[in-house]
């Protein structure tokens, strides 16, 4: 059944046209991997699918119901949440008390949730920072940063998560770590930006690589690494980057 979609979604800044008329689907229960070189346009579909952004033509459809032009918070109280690229927390709210703030605010959005503190605990034991629940986020390790800015979108009870590049930084233990995690979120539909394709290859049902703000080819993880096109791409990709090295 399908959760997400959007309908010839258009983004620009400026004269630069970061979405292109994109059609998207995203069926519940999956894990799809976004991927893409640099300035595909990946952040910004997820901060237009979140609201934080209004697109400029198109729309987005989630259970059926139009959330474009809903603010980010109306998007999140349907039941989408989150994470950023860069590590975003209340450095100064202890682990618990992070959590526990975003528990307590989707609580008062439904009724019928648990209690903001079983959510707390739940989650707590989730991302494995029980042990670490009185520490501040500012005094946490990056990968555990990463692992509590997790927790506080799970603490959101969300049906479909959205994480931009939650390994990036990670030591080879910590992306471990994140990948473990990750692949217990079986009910929820995720959509993962990531740069490293161990991480895609573990976690992913299916792909979508964007390119220039459009769908340049998607689906089976076995199908996408044998697309030409897809690897013509990245190769280029790989020798732009060698050349600015240079
Ligand atoms: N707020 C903004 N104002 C102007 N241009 C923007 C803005 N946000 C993004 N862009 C531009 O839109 C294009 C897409 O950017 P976006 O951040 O979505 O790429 P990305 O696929 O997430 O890249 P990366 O892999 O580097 O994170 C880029 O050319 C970027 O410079
Ligand atoms: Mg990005």
């Amino acid at each position: 059944m399908t959760l997400l979609e959007t309908k010839e979604l258009t983004k620009n800044f400026g004269s630069l046209r970061a979405i292109d008329r994109l059609n998207f689907l995203l069926a519940s229960g999956e894990t799809r991997a976004v991927i893409g070189p640099n300035g595909a346009g990946k952040t910004t579909l997820i901060n237009l699918l979140m609201g934080e952004l209004s697109p400029d033509a198109g729309e987005i459809f989630f259970e059926r119901r139009r959330i474009s032009r809903l603010s980010s918070h109306r998007v999140a109280r349907r039941g989408i949440a989150r994470t950023f690229q860069i590590v975003n927390l209340f450095p100064n709210l202890t682990v618990e008390e992070n959590i526990r703030a975003a528990a307590q605010v989707s609580q008062s959005w439904l009724r019928w949730s648990r209690s903001a503190r079983q959510i707390t605990e739940r989650v707590l034991t989730q991302v494995r920072l029980r042990d670490k629940s009185e520490q501040r986020a500012r005094e946490l390790s990056h990968g555990d940063q990463r692992l509590l800015e997790i927790g506080i979108a799970l603490a959101q009870e969300p049906k479909l998560l959205l994480l931009d590049e939650p390994t990036a930084g990670l030591s080879p233990v910590e992306t471990q770590a994140m990948i473990e995690l990750i692949g217990q979120l079986k009910k929820m539909a995720i959509l993962i930006v990531e740069h490293d394709m161990n991480v895609v290859l573990a976690l992913a049902d299916k792909i979508t690589v964007l390119h220039r703000g459009q769908i340049l080819a998607e689906g089976l993880p076995a199908e996408i690494q044998a697309n030409a096109q897809v690897q013509e791409v990245y190769l280029r990709m790989s020798q732009f980057i060698q050349t600015k090295r240079d």
